[in-house]
C-alpha cells in the first residue's frame, strides 16, 4: 500500500493579533484540505505519467510519426485522459474548497478584523494609502487562483476580508510547507543574501507585490537597519500586512499602495535592493516590462534585483513538465501563469539594468520551521505548489 507523509496540523500556524478566528469545524475543514491536498499530489498525480508515458505519448507517435513539439500538443492528448481529468477535477475543487471555508470565516467575522486592524494601527506611521488607485486592469478583471474579489476587493470602508483569508489558508495549498508564518521563501532569501553577500548593508529596500507581508517580514528581520518598502495594489492586504507586522513587533517596514508599474513615489536610484516573491506570474503581458522598466529606474547603480517563482519552463523542461505545471493558467484563474514562464529571465534581467554577464539563477528551497524534516523528505511534484523555487536577478551595472 502506497504511504504519503501528513502535512503539519493547520494550528500549528502562528496566530497573531489580527489572524481571524476560527471554530472547531473551521478548522478541521481546513485540516481536511490540507490533506486532501497532499493525497492528490501524492497518490493521485503520478498517475498523470504513468498514462503519458504508457498510453498517450504512443498513441500521439503512432498518429503523427513523432513525439510532442510543445506542451500545448501534450495538453490537447492529455485533456482526455480520465486520470487527468479526475486529478484536475480534485486539484480545482480543493481550491474552491479552500477559498469558500476561508471566506465564510472571514466574512461573518469582518467587521471585527476590520476594527482590530484598526486598533492595532492607531499612531502607527507604517501604512499608507492612496487617493483615487487604480488597480491594475489584469488583476481587477480576475479572482487571482479563485480568490473570490482577489486581493483589491473591500467589501466597506477598513475591510481587511480577503487579506485574513487569504492569511489563514495559503497553509492549505501548501500543505504548511511554509512555515508557521507562511514565511519560508522570505526567509530562505533573506538567508541566502546574507551568506552570500556578507558586505552587503542595504539602506533601503523594496518589496514589490508584497501581498500582506509574509516574505517581506523576514528580509526586514535579518537588515533590522535598512527601511523597507513594500508595495502592494490591494488596499486589504496592505491594511492587514502593516497591523500584522505591528503585531508581529516588526517596526521597519511601511506598506504603501503604489502600482509596480508607476512607481513615480520613489526617486531614481532609490533603493539598494528590489525583490519580487511569487508577484511576476501574477502581472501581465505589457505591465511585465513597465515594471522591469521602473525597477531599473528606482534601483540604485550597483544595487541587487531579485525575484522568486516557481521554474521557468526551459528547453531542458519536458514538455509534459511544463504541461503539468500549466494547469494553474487554465484552471486556477492565473491567466499569465504560462507566459510569464515562456519568458527568459536573462532578457527581463536587462531590461532591469542587470548585464548578462552578471545575471544569476539559483534554486531556494522555503525554511520551515514547522517540520524541515517533512520538506525535505517530501519526493512528489506538484507542480506549481512545491516549496522550491527559482530565484533570479543581479546587480545593476555601472
Ligand atoms: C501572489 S501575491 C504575492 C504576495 C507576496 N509577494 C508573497 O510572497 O506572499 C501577488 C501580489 O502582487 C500584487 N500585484 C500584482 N500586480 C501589481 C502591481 N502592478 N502593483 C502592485 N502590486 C501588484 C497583488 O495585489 C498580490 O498581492
Amino acid at each position: 500500500m502506497m504511504s504519503y507523509q501528513l502535512p503539519p496540523v493547520w494550528t500549528k500556524l502562528q496566530r497573531h493579533e489580527v489572524f481571524p478566528e476560527f471554530s472547531h469545524d473551521e478548522r478541521a475543514r481546513y485540516n481536511f484540505l490540507a490533506n486532501l491536498n497532499r493525497f492528490v499530489s501524492t497518490a493521485i498525480a503520478p498517475g498523470n505519467k504513468i498514462a503519458f508515458d504508457k498510453r498517450v505519448e504512443p498513441a500521439f507517435r503512432a498518429v503523427h510519426g513523432r513525439s510532442f513539439a510543445d506542451r500545448h500538443e501534450v495538453a490537447a492528448a492529455m485533456s482526455n485522459e480520465p486520470i487527468y481529468q479526475c486529478w484536475g477535477a480534485l486539484r480545482r475543487s480543493t481550491m474552491e474548497m479552500r477559498q469558500q471555508n476561508g471566506r465564510a470565516v472571514v466574512l461573518r467575522q469582518a467587521q471585527q478584523l476590520a476594527e482590530k486592524v484598526k486598533a492595532r494601527l492607531a499612531g502607527a506611521a507604517n501604512l499608507v494609502l492612496a487617493k483615487d488607485f487604480v488597480v491594475p486592469p489584469y488583476l481587477r478583471h480576475v479572482d487571482n487562483h479563485l480568490m473570490p474579489g482577489s486581493y483589491h476587493t473591500e467589501y466597506f470602508a477598513g475591510d481587511v476580508a480577503n487579506a485574513a483569508n487569504y492569511d489563514s489558508g495559503l497553509f492549505v495549498t501548501s500543505g504548511g510547507m511554509l512555515g508557521s508564518l507562511t514565511d519560508g521563501g522570505g526567509k530562505a532569501i533573506a538567508a541566502w543574501v546574507k551568506a552570500s553577500y556578507p558586505d552587503f548593508k542595504p539602506r533601503r529596500i523594496l518589496d514589490i507585490g508584497c501581498g500582506l507581508g509574509h516574505n517581506t517580514l523576514p528580509i526586514a528581520q535579518l537588515y533590522p537597519d535598512a527601511e523597507v518598502i513594500a508595495i502592494d495594489a490591494g488596499a486589504p492586504m496592505l491594511r492587514y500586512g502593516a497591523a500584522r507586522a505591528q503585531a508581529l513587533g516588526i517596526g521597519n517596514v511601511t506598506f504603501m499602495q503604489t502600482d509596480a508599474a508607476d512607481m513615480q513615489a520613489f526617486a531614481n536610484g532609490h533603493f539598494d535592493w528590489v525583490q519580487t516573491t511569487m508577484f511576476l506570474h501574477e502581472t501581465g503581458g505589457r505591465a511585465i516590462h513597465k515594471i522591469f522598466k521602473e525597477i531599473n529606474r528606482v534601483l540604485a547603480v550597483g544595487g541587487l534585483n531579485l525575484h522568486i517563482e516557481q521554474p521557468q519552463y526551459t528547453p531542458d523542461m519536458s514538455f509534459y513538465e511544463q504541461f503539468m505545471r500549466d494547469w494553474d493558467a487554465y484552471y486556477n484563474a492565473e491567466p499569465y501563469w504560462g507566459h510569464m514562464h515562456d519568458l527568459q529571465p536573462v532578457d527581463l534581467m536587462q531590461e532591469a539594468g542587470v548585464d548578462p554577464a552578471d545575471f544569476m539563477q539559483v534554486g531556494v528551497k522555503a525554511v520551515n520551521d514547522l517540520d524541515q524534516k517533512k520538506a525535505d523528505g517530501q519526493v512528489t511534484e506538484d507542480y506549481g505548489r512545491s516549496p522550491i523555487w527559482n530565484v533570479f536577478g543581479g546587480w545593476k551595472k555601472g
